[in-house]
């Protein structure tokens, strides 16, 4: 059993609300979103939910510096470095140059500005550099300085993140009954290092609730992210004291990643100005443009039937729209 401690890092409940027009667009069944894009400081999104045990944790054990890996655009570090801010802790990032650079100010713009804004201490490694050695290297010179280093697992996903995730299908569960509205067939989510897609599907299993958890990969190849979501869904089932194989839970899809991590497709930038005309919703170019360019895919092939009903988690990352602007120009 995982010594938990958590800290605030979000104020109530994010909002589950309906997208009536983009159902409506799609003649296909109704469309709940939920809006972790609005949790915690620092532009908000999923980190959050996974930051209240991790650095809770790294508090307990009297820890006062938060070291972790990430690229110039990363949500983790933005995110990271924001709860660090609110705080009082010191954060480090260890920054390497992962996605090709998009357009001139690439470096400068979106993530790269707010963390800039924030004060964030940027290591910055080269494209080979291997990011675990280069984190312990700056764990060992802050103890020398002083300093108690804590090592933020990457994007936030191990067992302490992904139960802020199970625990966001509780708070699911509770709005679906007050809203009076079935709990969802589906919930498509971003994957990336997997924490987010565990923990949801951590919850389901707990409440013993028949949704399927969608998980659209933007950097996994299938096999590789269904084993990096079930490894993590049976170590916070263990931690949760469940005892089920959860293979039947792991949905992934990776046919939405294009060319690759960070790097936009067509489909991801239609899907981008769609919601933002329909919706007045912003997505993120690197996550979940992709993950809803995948839902709207579902229900148009029909996957998803008109008597279903699917919530889209809105997982942050609209800081990225800024870095990407030029997509939008021609
Ligand atoms: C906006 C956004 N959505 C989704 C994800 C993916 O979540 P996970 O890493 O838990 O799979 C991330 C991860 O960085 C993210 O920044």
């Amino acid at each position: 059993m995982i010594f938990e401690s958590k800290v605030q890092l979000i104020e109530g409940q994010s909002p589950l609300e309906f997208l009536p027009r983009l159902s409506d667009y799609l003649k296909g069944p109704k469309i709940y979103i939920k809006r972790d894009d609005v949790i915690g400081r620092s532009s908000g999104g999923n980190k959050f939910r996974k930051y209240e045990r991790i650095i809770g944790n790294a508090i307990s054990n009297k820890c006062d510096t938060l070291i972790i890996a990430g690229h110039y655009q990363s949500n983790a570090a933005r995110g990271l470095v924001g709860a660090a801010c609110q705080l009082g802790l010191q954060s480090v990032v260890v920054c390497k140059d992962l996605i090709p650079n998009q357009n001139s100010t690439f470096l400068k713009n979106g993530n790269a500005l707010l963390m800039n804004i924030m004060g964030a201490k940027i290591v910055q490694i080269n494209k080979e550099d291997d990011y675990t050695l280069a984190m312990n290297i700056v764990a060992r010179q802050t103890k020398k300085a002083g300093g108690r280093p804590y090592i933020i697992p990457f994007g936030g996903s191990n067992v302490l993140g992904s139960l802020g995730y199970a625990d966001c299908v509780d708070e699911l569960y509770e709005q679906s009954q007050t809203l009076s509205i079935n709990f969802p067939d589906y919930i498509f989510t971003a994957m990336g290092s997997g924490g987010t897609q565990a923990g949801l599907i951590s919850g389901i299993i707990r409440k013993n609730i028949p949704s399927k958890v969608v998980g659209i990969s933007v950097l996994h190849k299938k096999e590789e992210a269904e084993k990096i979501v079930r490894d993590l869904t049976i170590q916070t089932l263990t931690e949760l004291k469940i005892n089920i194989t959860p293979d039947k839970f792991i949905n992934i899809d990776d046919t939405f990643i294009g060319e690759g991590y960070g790097i936009t497709t067509p489909e991801s930038i239609e899907t981008i100005q769609l919601l933002a005309r329909l919706e007045g919703i912003f997505l993120c170019p690197v996550y979940t443009a992709k993950a809803m360019t995948g839902l709207l895919a579902y229900i148009r092939t029909g996957k998803i039937r008109k008597n279903e009903s699917v919530v889209f988690l809105h997982s942050g990352g609209s800081p990225l729209l800024y870095a990407y602007y030029d997509k939008f120009f021609n």
